[in-house]
């Protein structure tokens, strides 16, 4: 596939096909995080591979808890919240393979001052949206697809319980990946003489 038809024909799944993805498929799509560009080249993510149905459930349920219990908090009523689980649960049970790009600083530099050291985090997780590109791409050159749910920002020890991480991973992102299961929808973008605000 030519590398903009790539780019460009990447599209955000959110509902799949049941067939499984092959262990090695999974692994293409590791191995091309792997390659991403990280600060200092630390390769500040790790990732959490969730395949089976009781881990699926499990992941679902942990965070579907906290995320009603923040939607009662926004003021939703009930059937909204529950219309919105069973949304994001068949989206995570329903897909053949999970995974869960973790942040892990453990390896960065360390800064006396406050200031410098949000930067490094910045940088890490700058690095851990290149990893999960990268994943995404590889996904749909295998011929499959993927999909960004930022959820586990929301309830980290929610993820970390379910899936028995350590401490020193942070859940960043979900990403359900399979074969599509209908063609999705393909958003426009805005056109580049909005994007480039300078060009000297
Ligand atoms: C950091 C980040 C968080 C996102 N979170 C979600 C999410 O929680 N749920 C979702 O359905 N899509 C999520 N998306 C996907 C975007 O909605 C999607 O990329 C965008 O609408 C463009 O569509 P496309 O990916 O199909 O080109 C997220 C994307 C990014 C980069």
């Amino acid at each position: 596939m030519d590398w903009m038809e790539l780019i460009r024909g990447r599209r955000s799944v959110r509902a799949f096909r049941p067939e499984a993805l092959t262990r090695a498929q999974i692994e293409t799509v590791l191995e091309a995080a792997r390659w991403a560009p990280s600060p200092h080249g630390r390769q500040p993510w790790r990732f959490a591979v969730v395949t089976t149905p009781a881990a699926k459930a499990r992941l679902s349920a942990a965070m579907g808890a906290e995320w009603r219990r923040q939607l009662a908090l926004d003021g939703q009523d009930e059937a909204t919240i529950a219309a919105r689980f069973r949304k994001s649960h068949e989206r995570i049970v329903g897909a053949p393979a999970v995974i869960v790009p973790c942040l892990y600083l453990a390896d960065l530099d360390a800064y006396p001052d406050p200031e410098r050291q949000a930067a490094e985090t910045t940088m890490a997780v700058q690095s851990l949206g290149c990893a999960v590109q990268n994943m995404l791409l590889a996904a749909y050159a295998q011929g499959f697809a993927g999909g960004w749910m930022c959820a586990p920002l929301f309830c980290q020890g929610a993820v970390r319980a379910a899936l028995g991480l350590a401490d020193t991973l942070a859940p960043h992102a979900l990403i359900p990946l399979g074969y599509a299961a209908q063609e999705p929808v393909r958003r426009a973008r805005r056109p580049l003489d909005e994007l480039v605000v300078a060009w000297e």
